[in-house]
């Protein structure tokens, strides 16, 4: 990751492609565009490549998730459960539909523990929606699992995962609904965008309409279209479409080379024996756009993270236990309900009740966690390099640190 490192030829074409029509909205307007549709052609790219009936582009891969809520039926009154670590969007999408996310403890997966999902179910639960962060995936069999056995829907928030397989299967089109993210900095980006997938005709067609203000697309022209439900402008641009089209025809390129990076990285980091990997699902699967590590103690991961920020390798090593966005710890707006609309009394009452939350089993595994991004163009010289001073880095902080014989 990203796919915006190898932008080219191919991007120029697509782009100049809607230049030359000048045409950049995604509808009508069809002897203009002189055939030229490229929204529609990348949502059949994304149906082709991970074996989804349908795909949905948005605007975002936070639209999507909004959409695919809306579409699920999902609103008032429902809980939907999710991840403490995530991006802040996925919650966002749930409180914009007035739903209430339910945050609960990820494991070593980085991801839901299924016993914390299995706890937090309530009469009102709808949905249960892992976050497959960072370029590997929840443990599905387990979720589907739970979701048929208390009648819940699954949606999976596959934005940071495209290209990740639980066995044999695209991250994403195993739930009920599945989005990707198309943001700047993903596998393969958009600029911005997003897709809703799924295999259910009435769930797609909910999300045809709500992502452009309710028109069911049937019409003569625009004008005429019916609105058979109330919806929204989440639609995408042909101008971000077209990028989108360039990247998805190179992702199994950017995901051979991820893999390859990833190894080599995770190979030298191997050789320290107090360094453990975060566990994934299906290895096999992992579409590697991050190598998730752990150390032995809280303390002993500060100590690397900033002996990486004094000798200036710290970028690109993301401790997610201090990032304001990605983990519950530092979202305090979200837990003072601090909105500008007013939220619903149900949501206010369960945010505020975030306060209050133990989230220690996964404040254990993220104070220990480093994940380090895998970039696309680096060589392999450099990968050697960069493994070496963060392994040289642990080495001597671990030689500073009592470690108890356990
Ligand atoms: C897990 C997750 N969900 C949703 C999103 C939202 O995607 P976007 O930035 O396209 O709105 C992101 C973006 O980083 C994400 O990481």
């Amino acid at each position: 990751m990203p796919g915006f490192e190898f932008f080219g030829d191919l991007e120029r074409k697509e782009l100049n492609d809607v230049l030359e029509t000048g045409i950049v909205m995604r509808y009508g307007f069809d002897a203009a565009r002189k055939g030229r549709w490229k929204a529609k052609e990348l949502e059949e790219a994304i149906c082709k490549a991970f074996g989804s009936r349908y795909a949905q582009l948005t605007s975002s891969g936070t639209s999507a998730l909004t959409t695919a809520l809306s579409a699920l039926g999902i609103g008032y009154g429902d809980e939907v459960i999710m991840p403490a670590f995530t991006f802040v969007a996925s919650f966002e999408a749930v409180l914009s539909v007035g739903a209430v996310p339910v945050l609960v403890d990820i494991d070593e997966t980085l991801t839901l523990n299924p016993d914390a999902v299995r706890k937090a179910i309530t009469p009102k639960t709808k949905c249960v929606m892992p976050v497959h962060m960072c370029g590997s995936m929840a443990d599905l069999d387990e979720l589907k699992q739970i979701c048929e056995k208390h009648k819940l829907l699954l949606l999976e928030d596959a934005c940071q995962s495209i290209g990740a397989k639980y066995k044999d299967k695209y991250v994403g089109t195993i739930g009920d609904a599945g989005t990707f993210s198309f943001d700047f900095v993903k596998t393969i980006t958009c600029g911005e965008g997003g897709a809703v997938m799924t295999n259910n005709e009435d769930v797609y067609i909910k999300c045809d309409g709500y992502s452009d203000h309710g028109h069911d697309h049937k019409g003569v022209d625009r004008g005429a279209d019916l609105h058979p439900f109330l919806g929204y402008n989440f639609r995408i641009s042909e101008l971000h479409a077209a990028l989108g089209l360039a990247q998805i025809k190179r992702l199994n390129e950017f995901l051979a080379i991820q893999k390859k990076n990833h190894a080599q990285l995770k190979s030298i980091l191997s050789e320290i024996p107090e360094i453990t990997f975060r566990i994934i699902p299906d290895e096999e699967g992992d579409s590697c756009t991050f190598l998730s590590w752990f150390l032995p103690t809280e303390e002993i991961t500060r100590s690397v993270v900033s002996e990486l920020r004094v000798q200036n390798i710290l970028a690109g090593n993301f401790y997610w236990y201090d990032n304001n966005w990605h983990y519950i710890r530092k979202w305090d707006h979200l837990k003072n309900a601090a909105s500008l609309n007013r939220l619903n009394p149900l949501q206010q009452e369960a945010l505020i009740k975030l306060q209050s939350t133990n989230f220690s089993a996964s404040n254990e595994v993220m104070n220990r966690c480093i994940s380090t991004a895998i970039s696309l163009v680096w060589s392999e010289e450099q990968i050697k390099e960069k493994g070496e001073k963060i392994a040289n880095t642990v080495k001597k902080v671990l030689s500073n640190t009592y470690l108890p014989v356990l």
